[in-house]
């Protein structure tokens, strides 16, 4: 916490009674170093942080004029897009903002995976993003259900009626989940209180997601470790003027979604308020969550003995493994990738199964777009397959078989050629090639 200096004699009358000042200067200012090659992949997690207060502003002003009762709600949101001031253009961001939270945070951990952040001694920063993430789902999945269209109301049938494949307790859990024998006016309650406590407990595990960042610092790049001075700058100003400028980037493609196609990544039939008596032709979740029901829906068989009959996961059960499974999965991926080599771009087959990843999860994500039969069901087993084989059987055989291309031997190397030259002197422009 030292190194910190001000002339201004507020700021030292407060940092001598509380040194608020040089913890933020060791956080995001001029004290905290770090690695002077990161990309603009970089960006994505101070990003996460903006939408995610984005959306706790706006849904705190959507909760003073939304009402969560069944014969309401439906209503409620509707009078805030015609009749509450400004009330069409809170709702939009924050309805957009969940989509975009999604894109900021999928693409913060793809960066993740490329680049071996996950690995140590970086693995507890990972497994925090991965509750996290969690914490998303669940908050993202009970908001869809307050503006009680069919869509929120058949969405919870279904995701709540998992639970039911839950061996002998199964049904009495659903039953608590409901607070009723329905999806009902209970649950909608229940649902708003937890979509309305969830983003602080989001919040609250964050900072444990940057405590545990600023131990050891970004990761960057190259993915070998800061040696010394010649290999960081400081990140104020230096990052923090890039972060500006990503989030300008981000709020232009942002304000003109939310101002030209408000509409575009929801779906129409949420706008017909909830009816139990009649369900919607497809029932599909929203696009971010489309991958994990795919796989949810590719078990279409039961697992048993062969040739006995004898049935010990039944089809329904194993879909809800396999999709719990794939985000668990992640939680122990530092242990299944092992190479000594973090960045992709010294793992050159590494990189190739990572593309074959991201295709993978595209197509999974297509596929649970689709009704699950003929070949979209077949295209969503075999992705589901691979998904598993990839994190269970690829890497952990590429950690063992992969010849890793030479790591340069600092950072500064590939960006000042010849390698360790003085903060100080490093021209803007090379640092960007790193
Ligand atoms: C609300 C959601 C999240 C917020 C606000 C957030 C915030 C941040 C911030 C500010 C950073 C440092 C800047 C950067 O490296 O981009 C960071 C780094 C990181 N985050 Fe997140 N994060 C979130 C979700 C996640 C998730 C879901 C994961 C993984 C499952 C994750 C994994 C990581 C990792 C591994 C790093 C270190 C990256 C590196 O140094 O290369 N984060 N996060």
């Amino acid at each position: 916490m030292s190194g910190f200096q001000t002339n201004n004699t507020v700021i030292k009358w407060i940092e001598h009674r509380m040194p608020i000042f040089s913890f933020l200067d060791h956080s995001v200012g001029s004290g905290y170093p770090s690695p002077k090659n990161l990309s603009y992949f970089w960006n994505f997690g101070s990003l996460a942080g903006i939408t995610l207060v984005i959306m706790i502003i706006t849904g705190i002003l959507l909760a003073m004029q939304y009402t969560a009762h069944v014969d309401h709600a439906f209503e409620s949101v509707e009078r805030i897009m015609r009749d509450v001031n400004y009330g069409w253009l809170i709702r939009y961001i924050h309805m957009n903002g969940a989509h975009f939270f999604f894109i900021v945070v999928y693409i913060h951990i793809f960066r993740g995976l490329y680049y071996g952040s996950y690995k140590a001694p970086r693995e507890l920063l990972w497994m925090l993003g991965v509750v996290i993430l969690l914490l998303m789902m669940a908050t993202a999945f009970m908001g869809y259900v307050l503006p009680w269209g069919q869509m929120s109301f058949w969405g919870a049938k279904v995701i709540t009626n998992l639970f039911s494949a839950i061996p002998f307790f199964g049904d009495s859990i659903v039953v608590w989940l409901w607070g009723g024998f329905s999806v009902d006016n209970p649950t909608l309650n229940r649902f708003f209180a937890l979509h309305y406590l969830l983003p602080f407990v989001i919040v609250g595990v964050v900072i444990l997601h940057i405590w545990a960042l600023h131990r050891f610092g970004s990761n960057n790049p190259i993915g070998i470790d800061t040696k010394g001075p010649q290999d960081t700058i400081p990140f104020h100003p230096y990052y923090t003027v890039k972060d500006a400028f990503g989030l300008g980037a981000f709020l232009v493609v942002f304000s003109a979604v939310v101002f030209y196609l408000p509409n575009y990544m929801g779906h129409a039939d949420n706008y017909i308020p909830a009816n139990p008596l009649s369900t919607p032709a497809h029932i599909v979740p929203e696009w971010y969550f489309l991958p994990f029901y795919a796989i949810l829906r590719a078990i279409t068989f039961d697992v048993g003995i062969p040739f006995t009959g004898v049935v010990i996961i039944e089809a329904k059960l194993g879909g809800v493994i396999a999709m719990f499974g794939s985000i668990a999965l992640l939680f122990v991926l530092p242990w299944l990738d092992r190479s000594p080599v973090r960045s992709g771009r010294f793992r050159p087959i590494f990189r190739l199964f990572f593309v074959l990843l991201l295709i993978d999860v595209v197509l999974l994500g297509f596929a649970g777009a689709k009704p699950a039969e003929g070949l979209w069901l077949l295209i969503a087993q075999v992705s589901t397959a691979y998904y598993f084989l990839h994190f269970l059987v690829v890497l952990p055989l590429l950690s063992v078989f992969e010849t890793p291309k030479p790591l340069p031997t600092s950072i500064s190397e590939p960006v000042l050629k010849g390698g360790g030259g003085a903060m100080a002197g490093a021209p803007a422009k090379p640092m960007e090639k790193a």
